[in-house]
């Protein structure tokens, strides 16, 4: 029998938040569970909430009265972290500080049978540093659960720079077995999850510092053209600065100020200030007793009605469907509102690259019209032609966000940092492809993994993003990952590793 199919009880060290959710996951799938904690409170609150969550389940008939009952009866509160146990398992998580971790873990391995592994879930310390203080550090591996750990399948598994070779697949048939789906990361910082969310809030707020939009408006734009949950205003508001933008620092740092990650003194100023976010009250929004207050989207003006020209059939037929004057004409007559929808480009260089009339040009990000149109505004534009491009636009019934023109417009912008940062993860072999997409899936609550994302929009039109935001501002933080570039010429899918010298090397007779 493999190492997880034999595993019958886990002690859990530490019974907060993750500790509790963690003994009830392992707990509902049949194993035994050591409940500890410095402070014994702490393991009869993490008993009771965990008895209570066994019984909402059962109530709504999530799991039977029978199981419910049987999951609290394997819960087993023990006097410290360091009594005597027959577990096959330890996993920590107690707080956050590798001070507190590494005497931690040099106790247990004294009070543990030799047989037992360990397992930390830190989310931001290196596993081989806190594995580094066990007399054998190959017993040791990370865990990194999310929360809410019953509600939330990824779990991440990390092998420190020691850690026994067997481990990170038996972890991940462990995982599988508590009903929850792992992958293997790195052991850099902010392994897989942490990191790839980087793309999409440090960009956010470049967007934001070049003044492009607004929190509401790029959320807004997340929500509607991406297909994402929350935007990355209201999802750094929901978890509070005071946490992300140290998140944000250490992952920076730990990369050795990689540009892609790079931070944003936005949030550290809005920290300090304390609008942290719901938690405050105040951070990008306002909240009244908890409830978001969302800035009112601007009325769409009703007029002045002007024919329209776009390099795009597609749009024109939505605008000529809701009766708006459509030319369709190889260039634009004298009078037209001409609508520009580059990938890549910002509207203005592409009206001056085409030789368009710049005054009567605003632009229509290309991705995804199903409920919301980007209309972008530059400095040259006549205000009238952005109007009537507005109200031609609103015609068609859908949502209009005004933002300032600028390669990348907004959502390209997010979508290729994205990508950007999984492909660089990729191309370090921080995580094999699947295992990216998966991570951001459902950690993240992406609708699509990056890879696959950039797939879908075409790498080619992610490449050139990219390439356009590189050269119109020289930050080497849109330099394009050599795994896009690569795909892209090669025509090879951007999930796909395809051929390596080990794969030719394991087929050699
Ligand atoms: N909260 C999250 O969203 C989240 C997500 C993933 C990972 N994590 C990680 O999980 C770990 C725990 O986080 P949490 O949010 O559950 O914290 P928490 O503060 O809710 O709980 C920590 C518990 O550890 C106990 N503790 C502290 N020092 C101890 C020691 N030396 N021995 C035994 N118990 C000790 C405390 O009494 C407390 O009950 C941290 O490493 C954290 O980074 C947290």
């Amino acid at each position: 029998m493999q190492w997880a199919e034999r595993v019958g009880a886990v002690r859990v060290i530490g019974t907060g938040v993750m500790g509790r959710g963690i003994a009830q996951l392992a707990a509902t799938a049949g194993l035994t569970v050591e409940l500890a904690d410095v402070r014994r409170e702490a393991v009869d609150a993490a008993v009771e909430h965990v008895g209570a969550m066994l019984d909402k389940l059962a109530a709504k008939q999530r799991l039977s009265e029978q199981e419910a009952e049987a999951a609290k009866q394997r819960l087993r509160p023990v006097d410290g972290p360091l009594t005597e146990t027959s577990a096959d398992l330890v996993i920590e998580a107690v707080r956050e500080d590798l001070a507190t971790k590494r005497e931690l873990f040099a106790e247990l391995e004294k009070a543990c049978p030799e047989g037992a592994v360990f397992a930390t879930n830190t989310s931001s310390l290196p596993v081989t540093s806190i594995a580094a203080a066990l007399r054998d550090p190959s017993r040791l591996a990370g865990l990194h659960f999310f929360n809410p750990v019953p509600l939330m399948r990824l779990v991440e598994v990390i092998p420190g720079a020691r850690t026994a070779e067997w481990i990170p697949e038996a972890f991940a048939a462990l995982v599988r077995r508590l009903g929850h789906q792992p992958v293997i990361a790195a052991d850099t910082p902010g392994f897989l999850v942490n990191h790839a969310g980087r793309g999409l809030n440090t960009e956010a707020l470049q967007i934001l510092a070049e003044q492009l939009a607004a929190p509401a408006d790029v959320d807004r734009i997340c929500r509607d053209v991406l297909g994402l949950r929350m935007g990355p205003f209201e999802l750094m508001d929901l978890t509070g600065l005071d946490v992300t933008h140290p998140v944000m620092e250490s992952v920076w740092s730990g990369f050795y100020a990689e540009p892609r990650l790079r931070p944003s003194p936005i949030t550290r100023g809005r920290m300090e200030a304390g609008l942290l976010g719901r938690k405050t009250g105040e951070g990008f929004y306002r909240y009244v007793d908890g409830a978001k207050q969302e800035p009112p989207e601007p009325q769409a003006p009703s007029g002045p009605r002007r024919p329209v020209w776009s390099d795009n059939a597609e749009l024109l037929d939505l605008l000529a469907a809701a009766d708006v004057a459509v030319e369709r004409g190889a260039a634009p007559s004298a009078e037209a509102v001409v609508l520009l929808t580059p990938f890549g480009p910002g509207a203005a260089t592409a009206a001056l690259d085409a030789g368009h009339p710049v005054r009567r040009v605003c632009g229509v990000d290309p991705l995804n019209w199903d409920r919301r149109f980007t209309l972008t505004v530059h400095p040259a534009v006549d205000p009238d032609v952005v109007r009537a491009a507005w109200a031609a636009l609103a015609a068609t019934g859908r949502a209009v966000t005004l933002v300032r023109d600028g390669a990348g417009m907004v959502a390209q912008r997010l979508l290729a940092a994205i990508v950007n940062t999984a492909c660089g993860i990729a191309e370090q072999g921080l995580g094999a492809p699947e295992d990216i997409d998966t991570a951001v899936r459902l950690g993240l609550g992406y609708p699509r993994g990056p890879l696959e994302w950039a797939g879908h929009v075409g790498a080619e039109r992610v490449l050139a993003v990219l390439r356009a935001l590189h050269s119109a501002t020289g930050d080497p933080r849109y330099r394009p990952s050599r795994w896009l570039v690569d795909r892209a010429a090669l025509g090879l899918p951007p999930t796909e590793t395809g051929t390596t010298p080990d794969d030719v090397l394991s087929t050699m007779d």
